[in-house]
Parts: C-alpha cells; sequence; structure tokens
C-alpha cells in the first residue's frame, strides 16, 4: 500500500481569515480553494506547496472534532498528515491486517471530492493519520 505523496497536512486554526494571511504573505502561497465540509464539520481552506497541499480546518461547530482540538491547544497546529494512496480500501485492510485501529472502515468523502478514510492515532505513534485516493483512480 507504500503512499505515493503526502497529499496534505491538516492544520487546525481557530480562525481562517486570521490564518490565511501568514500562508499568502509570509510563505508566498496562494489560497485556491475554502470549502466547509459539513459531514466533518469544518471549514477548509488550501494552499499547493509542490505536489503536497496545506489544509486549514476552521471548525463550524461546537462539536467539530477541530473545536475539541482546539480546547486541547489553543493556539491551533498539526491536526493530521494525509498519506496519498492509489487504493484506499486496499490500504485500510492492509492497515487493519496488521492490526492498526481505523477510524474509518470504510472511506468516506472528503474535502476536494477524495475519498478519504483515518487511522486512530493509537495505532500510528500519536499522529492522526489520514488516506486519501483521487476518487477517479
Ligand atoms: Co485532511
Amino acid at each position: 500500500m507504500r503512499p505515493t505523496h503526502i497529499e496534505h497536512i491538516g492544520i487546525a486554526v481557530k480562525n481562517l481569515e486570521e490564518a490565511i494571511p501568514y500562508y499568502e504573505n509570509v510563505l508566498g502561497l496562494k489560497c485556491y480553494s475554502i470549502e466547509t465540509v459539513e459531514d466533518q464539520k469544518v471549514k477548509t481552506a488550501f494552499f499547493k506547496v509542490g505536489q503536497t497541499k496545506i489544509e486549514l480546518l476552521e471548525p463550524t461547530a461546537d462539536d467539530s472534532p477541530i473545536a475539541k482540538y482546539l480546547e486541547k491547544n489553543p493556539h491551533g497546529g498539526v491536526h493530521h498528515i494525509a498519506f496519498a494512496v492509489e487504493n484506499v480500501e486496499q490500504a485500510l485492510s492492509d492497515a487493519q491486517a496488521v492490526g492498526v485501529q481505523l477510524i474509518d472502515k470504510v472511506p468516506r468523502k472528503g474535502a476536494e471530492g477524495l475519498n478519504i478514510s483515518f487511522l486512530h492515532p493509537k495505532s500510528t505513534g500519536g499522529v492522526l493519520t489520514e488516506f486519501c485516493q483521487e476518487p477517479n483512480n
């Protein structure tokens, strides 16, 4: 299941409007998309860095996973790392076969129409880990 690259790094922020200027003005990246993902109760902003993206995540509800993260990390921070895989279902079953605990047993739709699933940080050295697959693969 070897991942092809890091698809994105997810970063929790309190407020997209306050967070975006650092990426645009200091790093010189361009925010090319802002999208709300109702399912995950987040509003996302995307930047490209080579083949990899930065995904800023702002909570849209108090019970959003990002709101919970911000309670523990009030300044925000790195929330998850997403690996691009060619077949997310295969990657999940490979991980499960070696005892990795899954958050999503079945892939779901994430931002940008990707098929995504999360592995539990208990099984990944504390790093919330996402697999992503382009929907047309
Ligand atoms: Co993500």
